[in-house]
């Protein structure tokens, strides 16, 4: 039978996340699920979503591989539209030091941090920073990603960021997750542009800038907007490049200073702004009227220990809220999207159905790819999570334990857990 060529069938529920677009304020509550539901994908995209006998009426199943999924819950695949997968080294001291007090800014002000990455990003080799990547890619399938965003910003310089860029383009050809490219120059300052952030600036824009931008290398540009890195000013002008050459934009906005990165989304159209720990009032009101995605990352500031970004507040206020790992060597070195989930569950004073919804068609819109992935529809492809239990209320609760079975990637099965296979 072709290959892509799949039926699901009797999903105990069938959460199919329907939208193509995304959903803010109280539309994130509605998870569309389907009892006993089936999905059929022919050629890797989704033919028929409904109730069993409805979707499966008139299918030849002999066309298809079957899988019974009585007793499981089925899902879309999680798209992860906000980590920093590609770099060299580790960093594993500088949480000790985080837990003797020291604080983020001030390991990064003595050049340690993002800088320290950096020097090891800059000595791996192309196929190191692949090889390491698809360790973690293989990490992040197992808990159901079927999609990652992935920034460069460990090179700041030209050479090592469009390593990074390229690297994500051989992950691409390799692996089965989709890994969705954004140029993070604008980073840190390196030590040699110290003072001069107008003059690195400058040099993203002219001599990196167009080479990322170029053939895909990337789609979107972002940049750190923060006290004693780049500020409100330095990022408008990067991001207005980043527009003028056919990139989107992002940004780390009011993460851990209220500088007014929110707003400044809002005034750049963006399609996300990222981090918002800090966020004001007038921030999260423009968010919601300019329809940018309001990015949440609840494990940096759990790693961090930091106050968690108001997402009830954002959310009844009616933002379209996304949730991401920011998985890095640095603020939040996870993958784990169960664990994601309990956080913005537990700490975010958020639902479970709003969680999911954010892990989902509002993590696709926030990488422009709503029409296409995120929700079990007819027409988009067929990415999606067979669970080992019988309902989507099991992730958060089983806090930072993958209760994935199964992943299913364009109509193919590409993880599948190989222990344990009754639930305990
Ligand atoms: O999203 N805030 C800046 N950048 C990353 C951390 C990167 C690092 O520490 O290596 C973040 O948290
Ligand atoms: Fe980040």
């Amino acid at each position: 039978m072709p290959n892509g060529n799949i039926i699901i069938k009797n999903a105990s529920e069938l959460v199919t996340c329907s939208g193509f677009r995304a959903k803010c304020g109280a539309e994130m509550s509605d998870l569309r699920v389907i009892d006993s539901g089936a999905v059929v994908i022919r050629n890797g995209v989704i033919q028929a979503v409904g109730p069993s006998g409805q979707a499966l009426a008139g299918v030849d199943e002999s066309d298809f591989s079957v899988i019974d999924a009585s007793g499981k819950a089925v899902l879309p695949g999680f798209v992860d539209s906000h980590t920093h997968l590609v770099f060299g080294g580790y960093r594993a001291e500088e949480f000790g030091w985080r837990l003797r007090g020291d604080s983020y800014m001030e390991i990064m002000q003595r050049g340690g941090g993002i800088v320290n990455t950096v020097d090891a990003t800059r000595k791996a080799s192309r196929q190191q920073l692949v090889d390491s990547g698809m360790r973690r890619l293989d990490s992040m399938l197992s808990f159901g990603v079927t999609t990652v965003e992935g920034k460069s910003g460990y090179g700041l310089d030209r050479d090592t960021e469009i390593k990074q860029l390229e690297a994500m383009r051989e992950l691409n050809r390799l692996h089965p997750v989709e890994v969705v490219p954004t140029f993070l120059g604008a980073h840190a300052v390196p030590g040699d542009y110290k003072g001069r952030e107008d003059a690195f600036i400058d040099l993203l824009i002219t001599d990196v800038m167009p080479l990322a931008a170029a053939g895909g290398l990337s789609e979107f540009c972002d940049v750190f907007c923060e006290r004693g890195v780049f500020s409100i000013e330095q990022s408008r002008r990067l991001l207005l490049k980043a527009r003028e050459m056919g990139l989107k934009l992002k940004l780390h906005a009011d993460e851990i200073v209220r500088l007014g990165g929110a707003e400044l989304a809002a005034e750049l159209g963006a399609v996300s702004a990222d981090h918002l720990l800090q966020a004001s009032d007038e921030g999260i009101d423009r968010l919601a009227a300019a329809g940018v995605i309001a990015t949440l990352l609840p494990g940096t500031a759990f790693s961090l220990r930091e106050p968690y970004a108001r997402a009830r507040t954002m959310i009844d206020r009616g933002c379209a809220v996304a949730l991401a790992t920011d998985f890095n060597p640095g603020s939040c070195f996870t993958e784990s999207i169960p664990l994601i989930l309990a956080l913005a569950t537990l700490h975010m004073n958020i639902t479970t159905e709003e969680a999911i919804t954010a892990m989902t068609i509002n993590g696709a819109a926030a990488l422009n790819r709503a029409e296409t992935i995120g929700s079990l529809d007819v027409g988009k492809q067929g990415d999606l999570i067979v669970l080992e239990f019988p309902s989507y209320h099991f992730i958060p609760y089983h806090i930072g334990v993958s209760t994935v079975e199964k992943v299913i990637k364009g109509g193919r099965v590409v993880f599948e857990k190989t222990a344990a296979k009754e639930a305990i």
